[in-house]
């Protein structure tokens, strides 16, 4: 069916308690901010609320999960929003959310790796959001249909934002997120194409889950290639 099964199905009201936690807001969010920001030509970090840097732009949020990013983009003046998850259940919570509050964002199912909403949608967007959805790419082929469904879907001129974990995130860091409320925990070969890795993720009632809460639970595939443009990140504080 798609580049991933549907994991989320089992796990759509954790992850979601997952973006009540501090990093979401403080890390996650506010530099989803930054990168919009630096997307407007005009305007730099001191962006000013509302933070799109276009007037009321059309936003496809791939993997939009329960939708927290394609409300976020509705709420701050995007005119529409159309979300898309290959999870069933996370989609059911964004919808459930927008039944709850409606701000007239729409959801579908679908996967992001080979996307066909029609032709309606082909360029039609200015902003593709795909918050975490490239690292469940099991190889080069499904992460350029992710990377093409964007493109067919956007504007010319329009954009692609995201957030994703580095892929070369050495092994040392990766138990010194614990002060934020994860660590991630390794495969047998990180860093090497199609290596796994999970994030364990303690909530915010601080009851840690006793078993593995794997946010990537397939294998994914980074060639050497891509490893070696990805940015280097800056030194994180290991202290709280
Ligand atoms: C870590 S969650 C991120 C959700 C949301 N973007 C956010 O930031 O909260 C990853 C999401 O990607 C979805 N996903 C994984 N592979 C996908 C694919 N090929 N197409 C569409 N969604 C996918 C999962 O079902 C899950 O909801």
């Amino acid at each position: 069916m798609a580049a991933t099964n549907a994991a989320y199905d089992d796990i759509a009201e954790q992850y979601k308690d997952s973006k009540k936690m501090d990093f979401r807001e403080f890390v996650e969010h506010h530099t989803l901010h930054q990168v919009l920001a630096k997307t407007h030509p005009d305007l730099g970090p001191a962006l000013p609320q509302p933070w799109l840097p276009i007037k009321e732009p059309a936003i496809l949020d791939l993997a939009c999960g329960e939708g927290i990013y394609s409300r976020a983009m509705k709420r701050v003046g995007a005119r529409e929003v159309l979300g898309v998850d290959i999870s069933r259940e996370m989609v059911a919570l964004a919808e459930k959310a927008e039944a709850a509050e409606p701000l007239g964002c729409q959801f579908v199912v679908g996967d992001a790796s080979k996307l066909d909403l029609g032709v309606e949608h082909e360029g039609r967007y200015d902003i593709v959001l795909a918050m975490w959805l490239l690292n469940y790419a099991e190889n080069s082929e499904q992460l350029e249909g992710m990377v093409a469904s964007a493109f067919k879907c956007l504007k010319p001129g329009g954009r692609l934002i995201g957030i994703n974990d580095w892929p070369g995130n050495p092994l040392e860091s990766y138990q010194l997120y614990q002060p934020y409320g994860f660590v991630k925990v390794a495969g047998d070969a990180p860093r090497q194409p199609a290596s796994t890795f999970e994030w364990r993720i303690t909530l915010p009632d601080q009851v840690h889950r006793p078993t593995p809460y794997t946010l990537n639970p397939k294998p994914r595939a980074l060639s050497p290639q891509l490893l070696a443009l990805s940015p280097k990140p800056q030194a994180l504080n290991p202290e709280p």
